[in-house]
């Protein structure tokens, strides 16, 4: 079992990931936690609480940028950003030097954020309550894609006053590894759920 564990000024969020191997995954549970104590207990001393408190009070959307390949280590390419919400997710990660493209980044090879292309694929782990739905353009290139797959240029986070946090996996075609979802990606979950509540009061 791998498991990432992503710190944001001292908060920890901790979702479990397995590699591809069936046997492996089975055991996986997923879980996601924040730590309170612990953002307090890392604020550095230096700091006015004032200045703390406005870091508090900043409206954005912290982001868990989750490579497709492993550091050399065996652990996990995780790199943490904020960003202001009301932003395209593509536009958020190419502002912020995240890779988005992979092998089709030079420009003739993707659509610079039109929609038809589907390069720029996403796997949302965490936080797609803050997505706009799937467009037209996604259910039309993503219907061989678990719904939890996105097109970054068409996946909108929140607006300007939106807080949140977004666990993003990069590349998912490529990944060398698997997001535990208890066995269903978390839309196909929430579906299950509807089901089995309309068939229960029909
Ligand atoms: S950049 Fe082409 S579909 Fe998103």
């Amino acid at each position: 079992m791998r498991a990432i564990e992503i710190y944001w000024n001292g908060g920890l969020a901790a979702s479990t990931l397995s590699q591809s191997s069936s046997s492996i995954s089975k055991v996986h549970q997923r879980c996601l936690r924040f730590n309170r104590t612990k953002i307090k207990a890392v604020a550095s001393s230096e700091r006015s609480r004032e200045a703390v408190a406005h870091e508090e009070e900043e409206a954005c959307v912290k982001f868990a940028f989750v490579s497709s390949v492993f550091l050399p280590d065996g652990t996990p390419d995780v790199q943490l950003r904020k960003a202001c919400g009301g932003q395209k997710l593509r536009d958020i990660m190419l502002d912020a030097n995240v890779e988005l493209y992979g092998p089709y980044a030079r420009p003739l090879l993707n659509c610079g954020g039109g929609g038809t292309c589907a390069t720029c694929l996403v796997e949302v782990v965490e936080g797609k309550e803050l997505l706009n739905p799937r467009t037209d353009k996604e259910n039309e290139n993503l219907q061989r894609h678990p719904k939890n797959w996105r097109l970054a240029c068409q996946a909108v986070v929140g607006k300007p006053d939106s807080r949140g946090m977004m666990t993003i996996q990069q590349l998912p075609e490529w990944k060398a590894h698997e997001w535990n979802y208890r066995g269903l990606p978390p839309n196909e979950e929430e579906e299950e759920e509807a089901a089995s509540i309309s068939s229960s009061s029909a």
